[in-house]
């Protein structure tokens, strides 16, 4: 699938979007303070934002979307804003339960479920399950989600297999760690998108961001529309990108 993205008054060009985007939804702390709200109240606008730009990325043709929506270091946030974060989160995934299979969306959680409260469990679980018959855009959701834990979890996976048998520690390949990541059998994210002017990852995708393109922008993420997306794609498709190769001829 093809979009048309206006680059100038004149010029319209087609364009193929990413397989795989990867957004880290941020801002919304400052977005509510700068409007004298209460942080909850900018995580209510950008749980709603969130579905916009789903539903938009899986118009356009985006295969795979990655949503960095709560990290393991978000719980040392007061807990008010942490019970409201999972309220909202909550809401989401019981509506999302009711809508996947019609919106055609499957869903799957990256992030350690051992601490989150049961009922939400259980919600991952039915979600997992009626995602195995879903074949639309993947949705990967990261909740209490941090990339060296994900990395250190698939370290230790591969240690016990060694520990238990006949297996040696060398013959454990780059391909074995990445299939033991949450995110076992998705494609690298092709495009990352900060957006509230941070500069850094904050412990996201460590492992699969090898090769990823990055695209920052000021817009925190309540105030973030499709023509964002759209901005982003324009950009990353001026990239050459070279895997450590050489410069494609012609370019
Ligand atoms: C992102 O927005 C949402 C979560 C981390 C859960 P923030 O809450 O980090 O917003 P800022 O960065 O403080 O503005
Ligand atoms: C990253 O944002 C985590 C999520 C958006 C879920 P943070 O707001 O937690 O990151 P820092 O603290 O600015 O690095
Ligand atoms: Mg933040």
């Amino acid at each position: 699938m093809t979009m048309k993205i206006r680059f100038s008054r004149h010029r319209k060009t087609e364009i193929k979007p990413p397989r795989h985007i990867a957004i880290v939804l941020d801002g919304n702390g400052r977005w509510a303070s700068r409007r004298g709200l209460p942080r909850s109240a900018g995580h209510a606008v950008g749980a709603e934002t969130f579905r916009t730009i789903a539903t938009y990325c899986r118009d356009i043709g985006v295969e795979y979307l990655t949503c960095y929506a709560f990290s393991t270091e978000n719980w040392s946030r007061p807990a008010e804003e942490v019970s409201a974060i999972w309220e909202l989160l909550r809401k989401y995934l019981i509506e999302s339960l009711e809508k996947m299979e019609r919106d055609r969306v499957k869903i799957r959680i990256m992030g350690d479920r051992a601490d989150m409260p049961d009922d939400i469990k259980g919600l991952l679980a039915q979600i997992d399950e009626k995602s195995a018959h879903i074949d639309g855009i993947t949705l990967c959701i990261c909740l209490n989600y941090g990339g060296r834990q994900e990395i250190l979890h698939a370290v230790r996976t591969l240690a016990q297999e060694c520990e238990r048998s006949e297996r040696k520690a060398d013959s454990i390949s780059l391909d074995d760690i990445s299939q033991n990541l949450y995110s076992r059998g998705i494609p690298d994210p092709d495009l990352i998108i900060r957006p509230s002017g941070e500069l850094r990852l904050s412990n996201f995708l460590l492992w699969q961001c090898a090769y990823s393109e990055f695209y920052f922008t000021d817009v925190l993420w309540p105030d973030f529309k499709p023509s964002d997306i759209d901005q982003a794609i324009a950009e990353y498709s001026r990239r050459d990108r070279r895997f450590g190769g050489v410069k494609a001829k012609g370019r």
